[in-house]
């Protein structure tokens, strides 16, 4: 079952002009997370980290939107949803499909919207299965082993990678 959570309908930051727009996908079993090997993930839950993102982006005048799919056809979807909605930047977590999904790597080009990888642990410090990511050098920037930190410093990397972006561009 995939779950979303979001800032208020307008996407207004109390008052202030929200100038960026930010998707946040979470992929496999990161629902489980605070329960799930809480030594390697940590003990906070996805609920909490993505109310903290939405509040962060209503601070940066960005409003944030977040996804949670446990299906790779369902992420793949959530970004193409994407196209038809204004979104400046995905911060996206694959889970274990960041290691085999071309499916969503294929998405991801074909949208053309900036992304950020990230994950909660370094994941070079672990198995080696986990080195190879199938988006590594399609993202903008990649943030890892800060823990739940790592979304929030994404967030406040956004509009620096948005910038660099434009300016490949031209
Ligand atoms: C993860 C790392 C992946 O290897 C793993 O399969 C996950 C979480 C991380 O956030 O550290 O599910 O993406």
């Amino acid at each position: 079952m995939a779950k979303k959570a979001e800032a208020g309908k307008s996407g207004s930051n109390g008052g202030g002009e929200v100038s960026l727009r930010a998707l946040v996908i979470h992929g496999a079993n990161l629902n489980l997370l605070g329960e799930r090997e809480p030594e390697i993930y940590g003990r906070v839950r996805l609920e909490d980290v993505d109310r903290e993102l939405i509040e962060l982006g209503r601070e940066l005048g960005m409003a944030v939107v977040a996804f949670q799919s446990n299906s790779e056809g369902e992420i793949v979807e959530r970004i193409h949803a994407s196209r038809t909605e204004r979104t400046d930047i995905i911060l996206l977590n694959p889970g274990s499909y960041t290691h085999t999904s071309v499916a969503i790597r294929d998405a991801l080009l074909a949208v053309k919207i900036p992304v950020i990888e990230i994950h909660l642990s370094n994941v070079y410090r672990r198995e080696p299965f986990r080195h190879y990511s199938t988006i590594a050098d399609i993202a903008a920037g990649r943030i890892m082993g800060f823990g739940v930190d790592s979304y929030s410093l994404a967030l406040r990397a956004v509009r620096g990678v948005l910038k660099s972006a434009r300016s490949d561009r031209h």
